[in-house]
């Protein structure tokens, strides 16, 4: 999409960012997380330990839209996509398209050779369908949450 811009989120856009989440309504509870994962990724005190990698979509300098990528505890070759958001008025027109294949793109960089799975828990949607993730099943059936909302998977070579 014509000028928006991916970029790795810097300490000087701290503010800018948590306001994206801000005017998406995100919930406190959330929002807690957020700042939490993104300090520590942006000043972080344990060398060589970050959790959630944020990246922002920009215009002009400007912060339209916010997301993480991050290695899963379970296992170093699990990792989990989460925080995606972006301005209202910027929405449907591919910047989170555009912010998942970032992310894709630096967890397959961070890995390095040999196959890893991705996850996120989302609406399932064709974006995610064309990138690959496919909802994940319990005894056949696959699980949704009050929102809608499910685990989907993907797994890719490295
Ligand atoms: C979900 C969200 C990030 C999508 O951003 P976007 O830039 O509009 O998405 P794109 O235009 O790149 O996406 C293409 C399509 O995939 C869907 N999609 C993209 N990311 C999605 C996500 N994380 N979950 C569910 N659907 C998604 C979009 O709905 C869109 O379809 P539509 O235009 O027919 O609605 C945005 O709507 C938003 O910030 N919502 C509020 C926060 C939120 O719900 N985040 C997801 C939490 S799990």
């Amino acid at each position: 999409m014509r000028n928006v811009k991916i970029v790795d989120l810097t300490a000087t856009k701290y503010e800018e960012a948590l306001a994206v989440f801000r005017r998406s309504d995100w919930d406190e509870t959330s929002l807690m997380y957020v700042k939490a994962e993104m300090k520590a990724f942006l000043k972080g005190d344990i060398a060589g330990y970050v959790r959630a990698h944020f990246v922002a979509a920009t215009v002009d300098g400007s912060i339209i839209g916010v997301a993480a990528w991050a290695p899963s505890m379970c296992a170093f070759s699990v990792y989990e996509l989460s925080w995606a958001t972006v301005l209202p008025e910027w929405r449907h027109r591919g910047v989170n398209t555009l912010m998942l294949q970032e992310r894709i793109e630096k967890i397959k960089a961070h890995h390095g050779e040999g196959r890893f799975t991705v996850l996120v828990y989302t609406w399932v949607n064709p974006m995610y369908a064309r990138a690959g993730f496919v909802p994940v099943t319990a005894n056949g059936e696959r699980f949704v949450d009050n929102k809608g909302k499910c685990m989907m998977l993907a797994q890719f070579a490295g």
